[in-house]
């Protein structure tokens, strides 16, 4: 079948391992299913699996692609959970220790075909396209859990979004607004703090400026550039939820800051199944329509995936059969 994958690990270059090929049609153990992959998206797991980064070398080739939305065999539309438990595990998907990410042990959804657990597919609200539901799986069940799990932030409180155009950031923006926070926004330029306020931000600021009060929450993707602006932005009991670090690990834990204004620091990652019917339940309700800024064919993986390496996104990237 037709399939984007990475032949091998290349830390220095990983777009170099990059393949729009064939791979072998997959088989379906019992208690799985076979998903035909409409349309799927683009995320930063995708560039550290092309760098060896978070996958065994013996697990390549690796089918690239952590989330998607497409249909099952009878027809029915789903959108694709993608964090894969081990078998019997009850209780909160995030919390098993051995859990993996699609392209992680399983294939990924830039494919013609994904097979996942039975558990791992969720129905997809008529409401919400293919591409659409396809970024709901990775970024925006990640911001979905970060804001309404783990941040404790209510209805009318302010939030900051460390990154403006990115897939988690643009879903933190629209989830926060449609939940009637304050949603303030740092952007790195010009276009893309003017997206954040397209999409709803109350205001938005160059990285690292001064704010004119200090905020209730902060929520984390970036790292190194924008870790001590998060914590200096926060109000004395205050959090920060954190899910990633693009562009590293902090320099400096401000850990006098944290411990002496007593604030919280809650990490995150990715969101339940359960959580994920819940978020394209609210999408629904709430009207959202997720930000995509663009949509290619699965073909043309190699320049979606640049365009996330250099940074010049404004929301999430879709693939499309
Ligand atoms: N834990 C989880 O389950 C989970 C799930 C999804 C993603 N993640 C992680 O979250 C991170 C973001 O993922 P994504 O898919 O949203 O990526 P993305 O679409 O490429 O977005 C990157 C974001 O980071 C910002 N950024 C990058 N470098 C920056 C810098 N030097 N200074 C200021 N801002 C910077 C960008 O801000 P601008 O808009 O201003 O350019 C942009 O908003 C990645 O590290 C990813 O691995 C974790």
């Amino acid at each position: 079948m037709f399939a984007v994958y990475a032949a091998e690990p290349n830390a220095d270059d990983p777009l170099k391992s990059l393949v729009v090929g064939e791979r072998p049609d997959p088989e379906v153990p019992a208690g799985h299913v076979a998903v035909d992959v409409q349309a799927a998206s683009v995320n930063m797991h995708d560039l550290w699996t092309l760098r060896g980064v978070g996958i065994k070398p013996d697990q390549f080739p690796m089918i690239l692609g952590c989330d998607g939305a497409g249909t099952l065999e009878d027809g029915s539309p789903v959108v694709i959970h993608s964090v894969i438990v081990t078998p019997g595990w009850t209780g909160d998907e995030t919390l098993d220790p051995k859990r993996t990410l699609l392209t992680e042990k399983y294939q990924g959804t830039f494919a013609e075909r994904v097979v996942v657990p039975e558990r791992n597919v969720v129905p997809k609200p008529e409401g919400l396209s293919f591409a659409e539901g396809a970024v709901m799986g990775t970024a925006w069940l990640t911001a979905y859990r970060m804001l309404f799990v783990k941040s404790g932030l209510r209805p009318g409180q302010t939030m900051l979004v460390q990154g403006a155009s990115g897939g988690v950031s643009t879903a933190l923006i629209q989830l926060g607004k449609a939940a009637g926070m304050r949603v303030w926004v740092t952007g790195r330029s010009e276009d893309k703090r003017a997206l954040a306020a397209e999409l709803g931000a109350d205001a938005t600021f160059e990285s690292g400026a001064r704010l004119p009060e200090r905020v209730d929450a902060a929520f984390e993707t970036v790292g190194k550039a924008t870790w001590s602006h998060s914590i200096k932005s926060l109000k004395p009991g205050g959090t920060v939820v954190v899910s990633g670090a693009t562009s590293g690990d902090a320099d400096a834990g401000e850990l006098q800051r944290i411990f002496f204004l007593q604030m919280r620091i809650v990490g995150s990652t990715m969101g339940t199944k359960d959580e994920l019917a819940d978020l394209l339940a609210f999408c629904q309700q709430a009207g959202i329509k997720p930000q995509i800024g663009t949509e290619l064919p699965m073909a043309e993986a190699d320049a979606a995936l640049r365009a996330m390496e250099d940074g010049d996104t404004a929301g999430k990237i879709v693939l499309t059969r």
